[in-house]
């Protein structure tokens, strides 16, 4: 990915904060997670966060990373995440860029920082003969469906989201349920 880019918001760029978007580093692991349980608290669900620190740090930036980290930054802090990952659409062997995480600190909002993470995937997704970036929102998240919809983002009608978790999937496992 091309080093850190600096964001000119679209509206009055003189009442903006002025943005570095750029890829995560190993010294901010710690400012990851913060914004990892911030979103986790927007959502209702801090409760599920379990993650360290030492788990972040391998899970970024082990021998094997599982998942790529772009930070919004103002004046040297984080302020902005976007947590991704990889999938793969087998029908055309192309790369998915998956993204799982994606937070502002409520007082940066509205100033185009969510918008420039985004583009910043896009650019990526692009650059990398990506088919498409994809994500999940709450049903009652209707703020975000609206940021999301505003860069032209549609909803999939056509397909069910489904898991396998808890008992359902030790019962799978173990041989005790119908499958
Ligand atoms: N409803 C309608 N428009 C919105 C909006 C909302 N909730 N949030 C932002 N916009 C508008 C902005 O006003 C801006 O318009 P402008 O450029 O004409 O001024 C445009 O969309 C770009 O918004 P931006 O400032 O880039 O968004 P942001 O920095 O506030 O980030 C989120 C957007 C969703 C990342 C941020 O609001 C957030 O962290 N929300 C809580 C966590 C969350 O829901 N994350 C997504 C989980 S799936």
């Amino acid at each position: 990915m091309a080093p850190g880019t600096n964001v000119q918001s679209q509206n009055d760029p003189a009442a903006r904060p002025r943005v570095l978007i750029r890829d995560a580093t190993a010294t901010d692991v710690g400012p990851i997670l913060r914004l990892v349980r911030a979103l986790a608290e927007y959502e209702r669900l801090g409760h599920e966060v379990t993650a360290t620190e030492a788990e972040m740090r391998e899970a970024l930036f082990g021998p094997l990373p599982r998942v790529h980290a772009l930070l919004a930054e103002v004046a040297g802090e984080p302020v902005g995440l976007a947590l991704f990952y990889y999938t793969l659409n087998t029908f055309k062997l192309r790369p998915n860029i998956f993204l799982e995480d994606l937070f502002v600190d409520p007082a940066y909002r509205g100033s185009g920082i969510g918008i420039a993470l985004m583009r910043t995937l896009a650019r990526r997704a692009v650059a990398e003969n990506c088919s498409r970036v994809e994500w999940r929102v709450l049903n009652w998240n209707r703020p975000s469906i609206e940021f999301y919809r505003r860069i032209g983002a549609e909803s999939i009608v056509d397909w069910h989201t489904l898991l396998l978790d808890g008992a359902a999937l030790a019962a799978l496992a173990e041989g005790t349920s119908h499958g």
